[in-house]
């Protein structure tokens, strides 16, 4: 398996990768999502990373910018993920996250979020942000989704506040 970053020219194939994973309905969602959110300009700097196994893309995770109570924390949310069903429980959604977070540690990021399942998640150091007032832009229905890495050295107590996404993310639809 190859981690790579993305090119513009293959947001089609990406479109694909997610609608694969998820399957029908959410799958038109979110590819849609994902195509449209890696042409944000609102979300830049984003990091679009894919996986490949013999030379054919299989998976993908984006981390794009956001805000906290409008400031520019060098943070990121990692949405949407998804490796396609035939190459599922292999690692590479591991090596995805895990290639992305370090590379946005060699960045000097500061937090990393998700709002993803918490079992999956926690494997990464993910934990649950709200405890931290780290807020969701929307109510969501399951506050441990909600979660948060710490990729600095400060202490996760200096960051505080309601985070803003990108304009493609920023829709109550997707929370
Ligand atoms: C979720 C997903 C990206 C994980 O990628 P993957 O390459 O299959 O995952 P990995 O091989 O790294 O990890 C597999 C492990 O994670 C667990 N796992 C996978 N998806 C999970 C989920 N949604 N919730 C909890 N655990 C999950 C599996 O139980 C497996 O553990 P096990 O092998 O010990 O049983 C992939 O399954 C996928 O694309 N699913 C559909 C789309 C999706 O739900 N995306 C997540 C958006 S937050």
């Amino acid at each position: 398996m190859n981690i790579r970053e993305s090119e513009v020219q293959e947001n089609q194939i990406i479109q694909q990768v997610h609608l694969n994973a998820f399957g029908e309905p959410e799958g038109t969602i979110v590819s849609k999502l994902a195509v449209e959110l890696l042409q944000d300009e609102t979300a830049k700097p984003i990091f679009s990373f894919v996986a490949e196994e013999n030379n054919k893309i299989v998976g993908n995770v984006i981390f794009s910018h956001v805000k906290i109570n409008s400031k520019n924390l060098n943070s990121f949310i990692l949405a949407p993920l998804a490796v396609t069903k035939k190459f599922q429980r292999k690692g590479i959604g591991k090596s995805l996250i895990l290639h992305g977070l370090s590379f946005l540690r060699n960045n000097n990021a500061n937090l990393v979020f998700v709002l993803g399942d918490p079992k999956y998640y926690s494997r990464f150091g993910f934990e649950a942000a709200i405890p931290y007032n780290l807020n969701p832009p929307y109510k969501i229905p399951d506050p441990e989704a909600w979660m948060v890495i710490n990729l600095s050295s400060n202490s996760i107590s200096s960051y505080q506040g309601i985070v803003e996404c990108g304009t493609s993310l920023n829709s109550e639809e997707y929370w």
